[in-house]
């Protein structure tokens, strides 16, 4: 039999329809209008176990309210890891500053520290970590660091609902957590995101930010509209909201079926000596979300030729749906900021050896040994 897993996501039904339909019943389709918002942003305050939560239009529009809200602009640097995807840079350069990319560990996607604090310069102002398929990094050391060097943490966790470090959700460690809700992602409202903070400055500036930055006020019994700065429209309308009211109901459960799921492929794969689990980090205390298990191959399976021969098998990985490489060996990055460090030598190396595995909620035994079977076939 042609094998094909194919992808269980978005996973909405009845729920989100009959929400979706409540909204247009009521014809209260705008944040300015409807309830839906405000009760979506108190549930992932509930969730998240933050003070603010903010709605926004995406993970790449929560990025950019995030530099917004700490002040990143023209002349500062960002620290990224080079394994970052453009999604996660492109806010960067929104906001006219300059990405600076650090190398990763050998065999993980957490900083090489050392690179990390020699690329700290007097314009530093802040670290985006990215957890890469739900994985956290070691946040302690990097929690540490920022404090040295008085940088702020924004953490890009646009994969990583649910997932958790000592405990706590990623997204939450740093002064502003990042998501995407996005049709792929385990809380899913087609396009959109959502940003976390306990800081009440940065949540007043983010609610601002994707309000035009415009203030409404009623004075001497009129509605007046003022400018403050330069804004965007990164709110998302009440159908969304109601949407992801649904979703975040939905998300422990949907992490309890993708961890079976991993669980049965890490069991059956442990004892290859061809390849690797992914580990966040020997001392790492972390529950990831299981939004996928990724395995790491040894240098003769470079340029990820086994992730394309599972592909062939009908075993999709993200690292080839999107090309996935080094950030900035995109043309962009050539184009626009010609000067960026090319110095990330591991990272490099790594992303040829890894390879994400499908764990979505539909797979049956039949599917999860099709991927054991095929991969023990193929590197023996
Ligand atoms: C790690 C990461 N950062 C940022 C983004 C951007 O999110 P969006 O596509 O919702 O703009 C994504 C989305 O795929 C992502 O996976």
């Amino acid at each position: 039999m042609q094998y094909h897993l194919t992808p269980d996501y978005p996973n909405v039904g009845g729920q989100e329809i009959k929400a979706a339909s409540k909204v247009i019943q009521s014809k209260k389709l705008s944040s300015f209008s409807g309830k839906k918002n405000t009760q979506y942003e108190k549930e992932l305050c509930n969730y998240f176990k933050t003070r603010y939560a903010v709605a926004v239009s995406s993970g790449t529009s929560a990025l950019h309210c995030a530099l917004y809200a700490t002040g990143i602009g023209p002349s500062d640097e960002v620290l990224v890891p080079a394994t970052a995807l453009v999604l996660t840079v492109l806010p960067i350069l929104f906001r006219n500053a300059t990405p600076v990319f650090v190398d990763t560990q050998k065999n993980n996607f957490d900083f090489d520290y050392k690179d990390l604090e020699k690329k700290i310069t007097s314009r530093t102002k802040a670290i985006i970590p990215v957890y890469l398929w739900g994985y956290p990094i070691d946040l302690e050391k990097l929690s540490n660091l920022a404090k040295k060097y008085s940088l702020k943490i924004i953490e890009d966790a646009a994969q990583a609902h649910g997932s958790k470090y000592q405990g706590k959700n990623l997204g939450t460690i740093g002064d502003i957590g990042c998501f995407s809700t996005f049709e792929t992602k385990l809380v899913s409202t087609g396009e959109g995101g959502f940003v976390l903070t306990n800081n009440d400055k940065y949540a007043k500036k983010m609610k601002s930010f994707i309000r035009h930055c415009m203030s409404y006020k009623v004075e001497q019994g009129m509605p007046r509209i003022t400018f403050y700065d330069v804004g965007w429209n990164y709110r998302i309308n009440e159908i969304t909201a109601a949407i992801g009211l649904t979703q975040i109901k939905k998300l422990s459960q949907r992490i309890k079926k993708r961890e079976k799921n991993a669980q049965y492929l890490i069991k059956h794969l442990n004892d290859l000596k061809e390849i690797s689990i992914y580990q966040p980090g020997n001392t790492i205390d972390s529950n990831p979300n299981y939004f996928s298990i990724l395995i790491i191959t040894d240098d003769k399976w470079g340029n990820n030729k086994l992730a394309k021969t599972l592909y062939k098998l009908g075993i999709p990985s993200d690292v080839i749906t999107y090309n996935y490489r080094v950030c900035y060996t995109h043309p962009l990055f050539k184009k626009i900021v010609g000067h960026v460090s090319t110095e990330c030598r591991k990272a490099e190396n790594l992303v040829t050896r890894m390879i994400n595995l499908p764990t979505y909620e539909n797979l049956t035994k039949n599917d999860l040994d099709h991927i054991v079977t095929s991969i023990k076939k193929t590197v023996k």
